[in-house]
């Protein structure tokens, strides 16, 4: 059975796609530095046979992998990195080594091994229409201009440019998914993200706090579809 390297897999959207990839029996190697611990994978246990068999783990940077780290490997799920503003404001000089650089050097191992399938997790907050686009209805898509501003959306637009230009050379296929805000249930929850945000102040505190009299808009999107969504792309670039 092929198996998938999951970069940060054992973060909010990673845990959860270990899972759905395990249930549609894929193996898994999850390359993580485990910043919120090991705990979410260790929780995925239930239901799942032989674990230990098909999912390994190498903890470690990913801005130092190694080919061998992708040895076996058919596939790359590319998640890992800096995954909001705050952090990213806070070191903006590592944000960019690991977004960046991180995004850079696995995307080369992945073109050199002939690796040709990786998806990369990258954001609607590249689009950044700021406070003007306040209470306009216009939807943005794919080819809509984008705008990133803040450290975190100028890095993970700058790891598209990096794919986009790798992209082709030795029959290498980036996917580039730009996610919008996540929400759902996941083994590493993660409480910034607006939705998880209300749930949350709906249980603790009876309340929902709406910024901006409500009129901000942003895209939102399950966390379990974001993993099926990486899936059916690896899926769709195995039958070229
Ligand atoms: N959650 C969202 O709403 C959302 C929206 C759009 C895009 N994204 C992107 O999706 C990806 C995953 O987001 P998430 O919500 O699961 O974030 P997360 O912070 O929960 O998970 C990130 C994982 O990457 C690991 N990691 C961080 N730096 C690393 C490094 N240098 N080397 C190896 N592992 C490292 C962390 O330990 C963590 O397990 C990120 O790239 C993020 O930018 C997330």
């Amino acid at each position: 059975m092929s198996k998938i390297l999951v970069t940060g897999g054992a973060g909010y959207i990673g845990c959860v796609l270990v899972e759905e990839l395990l249930k549609k029996c894929y193996d898994v190697r999850v390359l993580d530095t485990f910043y919120f611990g090991k705990d979410p994978l260790n929780n995925l246990s239930e239901g799942f046979e032989n674990l230990e068999d098909r999912v390994d783990i190498l903890q470690k940077d990913i801005r130092h992998t190694t080919k061998k780290d992708l040895d076996g490997i058919s596939c790359v799920v590319h998640l890992a990195g800096f995954s909001n503003d705050p952090t990213a404001e806070y070191r903006p000089d590592l944000n960019n080594s690991i977004n960046i650089d991180g995004t850079e050097i696995i995307a080369k191992i992945c073109r050199e091994k002939g690796i040709k399938k990786l998806t990369y997790a990258s954001s609607a907050s590249i689009y950044d229409q700021g406070m003007e686009f306040l209470g306009k209805e216009e939807l943005l898509d794919e080819s809509s201009k984008v705008n990133p501003k803040a450290a975190y959306s100028v890095s993970k637009y700058a790891g598209e440019q990096i794919l986009l230009e790798l992209a082709g050379k030795k029959k290498f296929s980036p996917v580039i998914l730009r996610q919008g805000t996540v929400y759902g249930f996941s083994h590493r929850m993660r409480y910034d993200l607006v939705v998880n945000t209300f749930v949350k102040n709906a249980f603790k505190k009876g309340i929902i706090t709406l910024d901006n009299g409500g009129e901000m808009y942003r895209p939102i999107v399950n966390v379990r579809d974001v993993a099926r969504a990486h899936i059916a792309c690896l899926e769709a670039l195995k039958k070229k």
